[in-house]
């Protein structure tokens, strides 16, 4: 596999544009817990990861935004004042921030990008949210626009929702954007205040990629979200005030089961101990119960696959052999599921010895090699510090 460095950046932007670039790094994430509730107004836990997109960028004199990308050696170019439509590749993400950022009335700067990334593609780790925030980011600096965080999360995740047609909740935007160094972030994501929960130098996050990505995920994802707002609406002729699944409680959902068609209950019934569970890992985790935030991680795999209906047979499997390796508190499936990557909690001592243990076992059983590594927490969106 090729290995990227982003320090090549600037000098891989004068060979190709000329011009000094200024650089900026936007994260992906890895979620503890707390799957499929940020578009139901819910909590979740995610950390920004140390792995990155960086856009180099330099103003032009007109009015076009030229953009290539060194992973995918693919460019595009576009004017500012052209009317967008999707176009159904990865271009769709930048195009649809550019959009979303002139309809919130930002007057952007024709500009040359280049964008690099250290996050692996459609691996379930946000590598579309660190695209958008970092490119957006470029665009408002060089325009001399302040950068308001909680705004540019917003435009992105519309970007997405709107122009890509994925309609994802904003955990993965606002992570990326809000990212503290060594701890995960508790969002609300209906009032979106977040607190920062520390991760204790005793365990360590090790994140196991299946390499596998199911090409129906993002159909069945907008699927999933139309089914939660069928609950909704479902639940709204007895349980009165609710809009969004957030604002039901266990006990009101088992009271109400007839309401609902029994797959519909299904989805349901995720999202509403999801929530419970979320919460009460934020407890665990700040009193230092790696044992009670371990069995919260491994239920929320259970519900993904048994309720949710999210995961797959590469992802069972691993987390089967993450949680059967010495040290380990927890092991589940992170972000949208259908593929992708499987986040485990493993005591610091054992975390070396991790991946000899479970890389082997999972090529034996699949053929394929996964790509195992711990993560340590980085910081949110910003000018690139090489
Ligand atoms: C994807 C979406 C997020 C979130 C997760 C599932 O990553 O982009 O908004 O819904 O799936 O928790």
């Amino acid at each position: 596999m090729q290995t990227l460095d982003p320090k090549d950046l600037p000098s891989l932007f004068r060979q190709r544009f000329g011009g000094e670039p200024l650089v900026f790094r936007a994260p992906g994430r890895v979620n503890l817990i707390g799957e499929h509730t940020d578009y139901n107004e819910g909590f979740v836990l995610p950390a920004a990861l140390d792995l990155a997109t960086y856009a180099a960028i330099a103003p032009r004199h007109d009015r076009v935004i030229r953009v290539h990308s060194v992973n995918l050696n693919s460019d595009f170019s576009f004017a500012l004042d052209e009317g967008q439509s999707r176009r159904g590749d990865w271009s769709d993400y930048i195009r649809g921030v550019a959009v979303e950022l002139g309809k919130s009335g930002y007057r952007l700067l024709g500009a040359d990008i280049m964008v690099l990334s250290t996050l692996p593609m459609g691996s379930g780790l946000s590598a579309s949210a660190a695209l958008e925030v970092a490119v957006g980011y470029a665009l408002l600096s060089i325009a001399s626009e302040k950068v308001d965080l909680l705004e540019l999360a917003k435009i992105c995740q519309r970007a997405e929702n709107d122009f890509v047609g994925m309609r994802c909740g904003i955990m993965d935007q606002f992570i990326s954007c809000h990212g503290v160094e060594g701890s995960a972030l508790l969002l609300d994501c209906r009032s979106l205040e977040s607190k920062a929960a520390p991760i204790d130098p005793s365990v360590r996050i090790v994140i196991c990629n299946t390499m596998v990505h199911h090409h129906l995920a993002s159909s069945e994802f907008n699927q999933r979200r139309r089914d939660c707002e069928t609950a909704v609406a479902l639940l709204s002729q007895r349980i009165e005030g609710i809009k969004a699944l957030r604002d039901v409680s266990v006990a009101q959902l088992e009271r109400h089961a007839a309401l609902l068609p029994p797959l519909i209950f299904k989805r349901a019934w995720h999202v509403v101990t999801e929530n419970a569970r979320t919460l009460a890992a934020v407890s665990a985790l700040e009193s230092r119960n790696f044992a009670e935030l371990g069995r919260l991680m491994n239920a929320s795999h259970e519900s993904l696959r048994d309720d949710y209906n999210v995961s797959c047979t590469e992802l069972d499997l691993m987390v089967e052999l993450a949680r059967g390796a010495p040290g380990v508190y927890g092991a589940r499936l992170t972000g949208g599921g259908f593929g992708g990557c499987v986040v485990t909690l493993v005591d610091a001592e054992e975390a070396a010895h991790f991946a000899e243990i479970v890389g082997p076992a999972y090529t034996n059983a699949t053929g394929l090699s996964p790509v195992i590594f711990t993560c340590f927490p980085g910081p949110g969106v910003g000018p690139a510090l090489f």
